[in-house]
Parts: structure tokens; sequence; C-alpha cells
């Protein structure tokens, strides 16, 4: 039996690596809010449960891997009704169809549920978010295993790749190095940079190895942003003069706090589902690969 995939927020980032990479494979149900990206995207608004459970009445999916969510860190802190409503509301409407659907769960959720004090999290460690984002992906998490047995709580860091329509970290660096504009990034902000592509196939071991549970699925290296930056300013061979300095404390444009060090311990993602996690020079290298096949990116 070929497995019936339904995938929330497939026009984003992640959502539209999973869609590519899986078409081929399985059965695919692509889904969107707002503009189909996909040929065969279905619309579904998560926050709409009448809707939700139209689509899964019809399509029937055995799993469900749920990307969509209100990712603008800075939105959720300024209008929290909106985000609540996606990232909590919407996510449990996609838990109860799958508890009544029977079908497997793939959350993914983020780094910024930890407050950053530590640095390199594993699984066990006490998520405490300091940002309403934050807040709104743990409640998701708390909602997911409350509702099925056969979940994935996959949690990435910082996304990043080409997408048609929407830019990130690495895209922003790229653009604005390659018009010569000098950009501020800050040194004491640590993540583990995840490359988009490489999470869409460790989301697909964990339906291949039939894993369960939760899983930190991001890039294999910690590093701070003007580190990231100027490692993209080599791999894309840019100016690296262009770029900046600064301390948290001193860029006024965030709204939300950050974590300080929301690094992820990989180990358990590595052993347990086989997959190899890129770190930072791997994750460019194979972006850069893909420069001029990916046409039209931002
Ligand atoms: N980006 C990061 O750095 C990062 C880091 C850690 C974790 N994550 C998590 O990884 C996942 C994927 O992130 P991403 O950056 O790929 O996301 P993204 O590019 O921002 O895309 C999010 C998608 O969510 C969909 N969406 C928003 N509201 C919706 C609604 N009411 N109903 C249905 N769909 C809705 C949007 O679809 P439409 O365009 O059709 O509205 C959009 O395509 C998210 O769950 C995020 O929390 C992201």
């Amino acid at each position: 039996m070929t497995l019936k995939i339904l995938i929330t927020g497939a026009s984003g980032l992640l959502g539209s690596k999973i869609v590519e990479l899986n078409k081929d494979r399985y059965e695919i149900i692509p889904t969107h809010s707002t503009q189909p990206f996909h040929p065969n995207s279905v619309k579904m608004d998560i926050i709409v449960g009448e809707n939700v459970l139209q689509v899964f009445n019809k399509f029937r999916p055995n799993v469900v891997i749920h990307t969509a969510a209100e990712t603008n860190v800075d939105r959720c802190e300024s209008y929290k009704n909106e985000a609540w409503k996606v990232n909590v509301e919407g996510t449990r409407n996609i838990a109860e169809a799958c508890k009544n659907a029977n079908a497997k769960l793939i959350f993914i959720s983020t780094d910024y549920i930890f407050n950053g004090e530590k640095g390199l999290y594993n699984e066990e460690d006490k998520p405490n978010p300091i940002n309403y984002y934050g807040l709104t992906k743990l409640k998701g998490e708390e909602i997911v295993r409350a509702h099925c047995e056969d979940y994935i709580i996959a949690r990435p860091s910082v996304l990043y790749g080409w997408h048609l329509k929407k830019t990130n970290y690495v895209t922003w660096v790229i653009n604005s190095l390659k018009q010569g504009k000098r950009i501020d990034v800050v040194e004491d902000h640590y993540n583990s940079p995840t490359l988009a592509d490489n999470l869409a196939e460790a989301v697909l071991r964990t339906i291949e190895t039939d894993a369960n549970g939760t899983y930190h699925i991001a890039g294999s290296e910690r590093i701070n942003r003007c580190d990231f930056a100027l490692k993209i300013a080599e791999a894309f061979k840019l100016d690296k003069t262009l770029i900046n300095s600064i301390k948290m404390e001193d860029l006024k444009v965030w709204i939300a706090k950050r974590p300080k060090d929301s690094s992820l311990s990989v180990d358990k993602a590595q052993k347990e589902l086989k997959v190899g996690l890129l770190n930072v020079k791997e994750g460019l290298v194979k972006m850069k690969k893909r420069e001029n096949s990916e046409k039209c990116h931002l």
C-alpha cells in the first residue's frame, strides 16, 4: 500500500522541500491556506476545524507532516491572539483529526522552546520558553503528546535553503552582500542552523524507521550568527568585510526576546534514525550546488 502523506504548510520553506523529496515515492497531499504553491495543492486553513475534517475525510492520510505555523517570532510577540490560533488551536485541530483518522502525526517544533541558558540541549532537557512563539510551539507539543499515540515531535533550529518566494537568514546574508550592503549580525546568539532539505530527509527517515517520540533534528554544529554569516560569505565567495559583528543588546530591531544559546544536541537522531545531519559548511556547500538548479529563488 502506498502511504498517503498530507503536508500542512506545503508552501513554506520546509513544507516545499518535503513535497519535492517525497512526490515520486509516496502519494503526497500538499495543503496551503493562502496561495497554492504546488499544482495539486489543497486549500486547508488549520484554524478552521471543519475545513480540516473535510480534507481529512476526503483524503484519509496515513501520515501527516505538520509544518504550518506562524513562524515570525516578532509577529507572534505583537499579535498573540493570531499566533495562538495558528500554533496552538491549529495544531489541536490537526492532532484531533490525526487521532480520529488513526494517522501518524509528525509535528515540527523548534529550539525556541528552550530558554537558551544552557545550549546543546538534548531531548530530556526541560523546556522553558522566553518568548510567545516558543510558548505556542511548546503548547503545540503538549497537544500532540496528549492526543496521539503514534507521533514524532521534531525540533529543528534556524531553517535555511532556497525558496521561490521567501527569504531566510542565509538568503538575506547572500542578497545583502551581493548588493554591497553592510549588515549587522550578532555574535552572542547561538543555534544549530538546519538546511531545510536535510531536515526533510530526516523527517522521511522517521517514517521509514517507524520512529516515535521527540527528536532534535537540526544541523550538527553550534554556531553564532556572526560566524555563520562569515561562513556564508566564504561558501558563496562574497565580501566578508561587509559583515559587522554586534551584541544582541545593541540590535534594536527585535521585538521578542531570543534565547542566547538554543543550540541542540542531535546525537539521538543521528544514532536512532541513522541520518547524516549536516554541519554548517556541508549544508552551505549543498545549498551552493543547487543555486543554479533552483531558479528564481530568494
Ligand atoms: N524558520 C525557522 O527558522 C524555524 C526554526 C525552527 C523551527 N521551525 C518550525 O519549522 C516549521 C516550518 O517552518 P518554515 O520556516 O518552513 O515555515 P514558513 O516558510 O514560514 O511556512 C509556514 C507555512 O505555514 C502556513 N500557514 C500559516 N498559517 C496557516 C493556517 N492558518 N492554515 C494553514 N497553513 C498556515 C503558511 O501557508 P500559506 O502560505 O498557505 O498561508 C506557510 O506556508 C514551523 O512549524 C516552524 O515553527 C522553523
